[in-house]
Formats: C-alpha cells, sequence, structure tokens
C-alpha cells in the first residue's frame, strides 16, 4: 500500500497541534517507517484564529467535527477534542458511520462509551485506537494488548494522574500543606478545565477502567471504580506515613478475584522503596502483573504536547502499516459484562487519630479494632503537644466491612476527637 494515508485532526489544543508538528518535522521518517506517506488533509476546532505556532494554511478547515469526519479525503479521524458527550461524541460516531478509522486521547469519551463505539466501530470494520487516552506517552494500551497478549493477567495498577503526583510529592518535598500546592499547581496549569477530574480521581479512574477492559476482558465499566479523591490527605498524613516507611499515592488498582471485578482509584500507602514509593512529580507510574510476565513496570510522562502526540502517533502509524486490531485487543462483542467485586481485597491499612490524654484511652481503641476482628500490626504515638496526641496504627490484613465497622464505634469511644483517618496499604 503506498496511497497517502490521510488524516483529519479535530482539536488543535496542546496535543492537536503537537501532532500537526510531528507530521510536518518528520514527514519522510514517518513515510519510511510505514511505507508510506502519513499526510494531513482537514483540520477542525473552536477558534479559526488563534495563534497556534504551527502552519495550517496547507489544510482545508472545518467549523464542525462532524463534517471533518464525514470528509471523502480523510481516512483517519483524529479526536482530540476531549469531553465525553457533545461534539466529541457525535463527531466519532460519525467518522465511524462513514468507514474512518478513529484515533482518540479520550478517555472520558472511552470510559462512558468505550464498549458501543466499539461495537460500532468493529461492526463497521473499523478500528479505534487510544494509547494517547491513557498514561501520556507510556506505550501501555500497546504493551498490554500485544507484548502481554500471551499472559493472563492478574493485576494492574498505576498512577495515572501527573497533577496529583504532583501535589503529593511537592507537599511532602516543600512540607506545604494541600491547599497551597493546589494553588501552585493551578498556577502552573497543571489542572484540568474542571480540577475536580485530576484531584477528585475521575481522570485516572477513567484510564483505569480502560486497561481494565484489556486487561480482563470485560466491557468498560467506569461506574464501578471505587473513587476517592486527594482533597482530604493532609501534610501530617504524608509526614506521619514518610515515618512509617510508606509514601501516598493516589493509586489505581484492578484485579479480577473470585468475587468479581475489583477496580480503585484511591490514595493509599504505597512502600517508600518501591518503584511507585519512588516516583516523584508529574510522572507517570503503570504496574501490569501477568502469569507469565510476572510484573513489568512502566514509566514516563503523563501528559503534555510531546509526549502525548507521540502515543497519538503510535497509533496512526499503526493503522497507515495496515495493522488492526479489536478496540480492546478482543472483538466487542465477545467481551463480558464486568461484574464487580462485592467487597476489597483484605490489606493493611494505614490509620490515624488524635487520641485524648486520659488512662485507658489507647485500650478501648486496641478493644474496638479487636471486636471487629482487625489485629494491630505497628502502632506509635507522638508527644502529647495539647490535650490530645496523634496515633498511628497499621493494622494487619482486614476487610473493608471490618474495618468499616471499627470506624464506626472507634468516634464514640469518648477518646478520641474527630474523625480518624483510614488509608488502604497496597502491596505493590
Ligand atoms: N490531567 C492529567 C494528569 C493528564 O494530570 O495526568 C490528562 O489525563
Amino acid at each position: 500500500m503506498t496511497d497517502p494515508l490521510r488524516l483529519g485532526i479535530a482539536g488543535l489544543g496542546t496535543v492537536g497541534t503537537g501532532v500537526v508538528r510531528i507530521i510536518r518535522q518528520k514527514a519522510n521518517l514517518l513515510a519510511e517507517r510505514a511505507g508510506r506517506p502519513v499526510q494531513i488533509t482537514a483540520v477542525s476546532a473552536r477558534s479559526r484564529g488563534k495563534e497556534r505556532g504551527v502552519n495550517l494554511s496547507d489544510y482545508a478547515w472545518e467549523d464542525d467535527p462532524v463534517a471533518l469526519a464525514q470528509r471523502d479525503d480523510v481516512d483517519v479521524f483524529v479526536e482530540l477534542m476531549g469531553g465525553h458527550d457533545g461534539p466529541a461524541k457525535h463527531a466519532t460516531e460519525a467518522a465511524i458511520a462513514a468507514g474512518k478509522d478513529v484515533v482518540t486521547a479520550n478517555k472520558a469519551l472511552l470510559a462512558h462509551h468505550g464498549h458501543a463505539l466499539a461495537l460500532a466501530a468493529e461492526d463497521a470494520g473499523r478500528v479505534i485506537r487510544f494509547e494517547a487516552a491513557v498514561a501520556g506517552g507510556i506505550p501501555v494500551v500497546k504493551a498490554l494488548t500485544e507484548g502481554l497478549a500471551g499472559n493472563d493477567m492478574t493485576r494492574v495498577m498505576g498512577v495515572m494522574n501527573g497533577t496529583c503526583n504532583y501535589i503529593l510529592t511537592r507537599m511532602q518535598s516543600a512540607g506545604l500543606p494541600y491547599d497551597e500546592v493546589f494553588q501552585e499547581a493551578s498556577d502552573l496549569g497543571y489542572l484540568e478545565a474542571d480540577p475536580q477530574l485530576d484531584v477528585g480521581g475521575i481522570d485516572a479512574a477513567h484510564k483505569l477502567a480502560l486497561l481494565s477492559a484489556i486487561a480482563f476482558g470485560t466491557q468498560v465499566d467506569f461506574g464501578s471504580v471505587d473513587i476517592e479523591g486527594i482533597g482530604a490527605i493532609t501534610i501530617e498524613d504524608i509526614n506521619h506515613a514518610a515515618d512509617m516507611g510508606f509514601r501516598i499515592k493516589l493509586l489505581g488498582v484492578a484485579q479480577m478475584t473470585g468475587r468479581g471485578l475489583e477496580q480503585r482509584m484511591t490514595p493509599c500507602l504505597v512502600p517508600a522503596s518501591s518503584p511507585l514509593g519512588q516516583l516523584e512529580g508529574g510522572t507517570n507510574m503503570v504496574v501490569l502483573e501477568g502469569d507469565n510476565v510476572e510484573q513489568i513496570v512502566l514509566r514516563g510522562p503523563g501528559a503534555g504536547m510531546g509526549p502525548t502526540a507521540s502515543a497519538v502517533m503510535g497509533d496512526v502509524m499503526d493503522i497507515a502499516r495496515g495493522f488492526r486490531i479489536p478496540v480492546f485487543g478482543r472483538p466487542a462483542a465477545s467481551l463480558e459484562r464486568s461484574k464487580p467485586a462485592a467487597a476489597g481485597t483484605p490489606a493493611p491499612y494505614y490509620l490515624r487519630m488524635s487520641l485524648e490524654d486520659k488512662p485507658g484511652a489507647l485500650a478501648k481503641v486496641a478493644t474496638a479494632l479487636g471486636e471487629a476482628g482487625i489485629s494491630i500490626d505497628r502502632m506509635r504515638q507522638y508527644d502529647h503537644a495539647g490535650p490530645d496526641a496523634p496515633v498511628l496504627i497499621v493494622t494487619h490484613k482486614a476487610g473493608r466491612d471490618d474495618l468499616a465497622r471499627a470506624l464506626d464505634v472507634i468516634p464514640r469511644l469518648g477518646v478520641v476527637t474527630g474523625a480518624p483517618i483510614a488509608l488502604r496499604i497496597e502491596n505493590v
């Protein structure tokens, strides 16, 4: 095949501009590698007049991304607009209906509508590729669908939101409270337009749901991801966790258990010496575990123009070379509906509470834990600077229901000030 592969790019923000740059700067290299030219024929964005630092004069302009998706001179619709409904969804559906392949960086769209879109694309003999939607420049979708295709995957984990990792590591290194670092991240332009997507764990949960579908052969089930953001993490938690040999990360974990598929994106403690524990700043890390490969760790930039455009181009090049696989690595029609696990796999927990300085206070807490069936592994109490003192407890493995029972009882013992904090400890 020597005909050019013709792209229509919808969305000329950071990523779209990055893709245009790569195609303009590396035309020869891409043509050699693909065995055919890779060209842009048309583009679309909200504002035509905006200065983007790239020359768009060679390309046709469409105000409407649906019209772009339907153009006869477009083979691949490259969707870089974002948003899980509205124009991105309409244009992607239009592209599939018009017989185009799709490359997208849109995690939200696929987390919400991935299964329906995959069914439609595969019915029409089209592919949807989405490497850039998960962990920016890290080729994790490729690793899972291709490199690890000979494994039964057992667990997928990852720090997949660079902004949250930046905030948590900056709090620790600068000793600053959450609100101050959140403002810093905002000033640096790290936050999504809706910051809750980042700090609420939603963006990372979108990504986890996509990896989970590939790893476990289930329909994307974003609605069943147990999500908790980082907004309640205090500098005290970070410091105390460090004292006990841990780091706090917004960690995604997906695993198939006898009780069903467990998917969670929550702040967790991980050993400070583990690769995840050592991950600093805005970098992402994905840990993939399979029965044959055992464990592999992928680390790299999770956002930004170059890394994300690099991932888009990997998908474009696969299509240019004629490499076609089902959207989630096996035919969408064969993907089972996921059965969400009713309760989380038992894990050790880190508990922090403020204990009043009275005789028997600690004994009451220990008894409440014991009565809930929770055994204490380690404990540390700090000085009484005031009327109460922080107490940290690391438990042995405990079930979520047992923990919930203990957390319900402890505030009513009359010896604890405020609500206890509980964070899961993940063995990574
Ligand atoms: N806002 C994301 C992050 C990048 O901070 O990692 C896009 O998903």
